[in-house]
């Protein structure tokens, strides 16, 4: 083993329903490492810091830059994103594990769909599909642009949800990232098509008023997106439109 070496452990669990271990390794420091690139190096020679062969650890990554979302675990009690985690800013042992408030599928990759249920639960989208040209969309702007953008920074990596009290299956509360999402298309000229589906699909069990704002959110954001402010705007939406559809009825 060479002179400068980094210790990691990792949790490990084989299926969903299977006994989580944690497992050491020892590995050669290089220059530049981050979380990702040791779990690489652990996949091109799976050998544990007995000496003893094991499989190669199973965790999401795509960008490595802190763009596509999918490498977010907990590292040193703290969750971020692996590939941004550099190896010579952590305490040693490294100790990695999967984010705590959703399903392990194997190793680090957990399933995360429940954000994707409920961005689709509140039509996080701008519908312009269609069989035909609909031209150019409606302007918009500047200041508009420069309001939106930063929620438009969202990259769906689930740590608001995983470091959220209020996330959890006693309340059912959708988090901060749906949330904020629902805030960038009901601002959006033609997302607002759908602002009142939005809010109602907010107003119930598990909507906006589960925010307890503890705001660990908003710390821990590795895209910094100004999530408890998003939350109050959304919040006084709803608002607004519950004692609309109250005087409807
Ligand atoms: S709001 Fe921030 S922490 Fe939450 S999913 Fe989006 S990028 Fe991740
Ligand atoms: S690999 Fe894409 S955010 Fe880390």
């Amino acid at each position: 083993m060479a002179e400068k070496t980094i210790q990691l452990e990792v949790k490990r669990q084989a299926s969903p329903n299977a006994e989580a271990v944690w497992e050491k390794f020892e590995l050669e420091w290089r220059p530049g490492m981050n979380v990702t690139s040791a779990l690489m190096e652990i996949a091109a020679n799976p050998v544990d810091a007995s000496g003893k062969e094991t499989t190669p650890v199973t965790y999401d990554s795509n960008c490595l830059e802190e763009i596509c979302g999918s490498c977010a675990m907990v590292i040193n009690g703290k969750a971020r994103m692996a590939c941004s985690a550099l190896i010579d800013q952590l305490e040693q042992p490294i100790r990695v594990q999967p984010l705590t408030k959703f399903p392990v599928v194997r190793d680090l990759a957990v399933d995360r769909s429940v954000l994707f249920e409920n961005l689709k639960a509140v039509k996080a989208w701008v519908p312009v599909d269609g069989t035909y040209d609909l031209g150019s969309g409606p302007r918009v702007f500047p200041q508009q642009q420069e309001a939106s953008y930063p929620l438009s920074n969202c990259i769906s990596c689930t740590i608001c949800m995983e470091v959220c009290p209020q996330f959890n299956e006693a309340t059912g509360f959708v988090g901060a990232a749906t949330i904020a999402q629902t805030k960038l298309f009901n601002a959006h000229p033609t997302g607002k098509v759908y602002k009142e589906d939005r809010l109602r699909a907010l107003a119930g069990d598990g909507g906006v008023q589960e925010c307890g704002f503890a705001q660990n959110c908003v710390e821990a954001c590795p895209k910094q997106l100004p999530l408890t402010e998003a939350i109050s705007d959304v919040s006084r939406d709803v608002l607004i439109q519950k004692a609309k559809d109250f005087l409807r009825a």
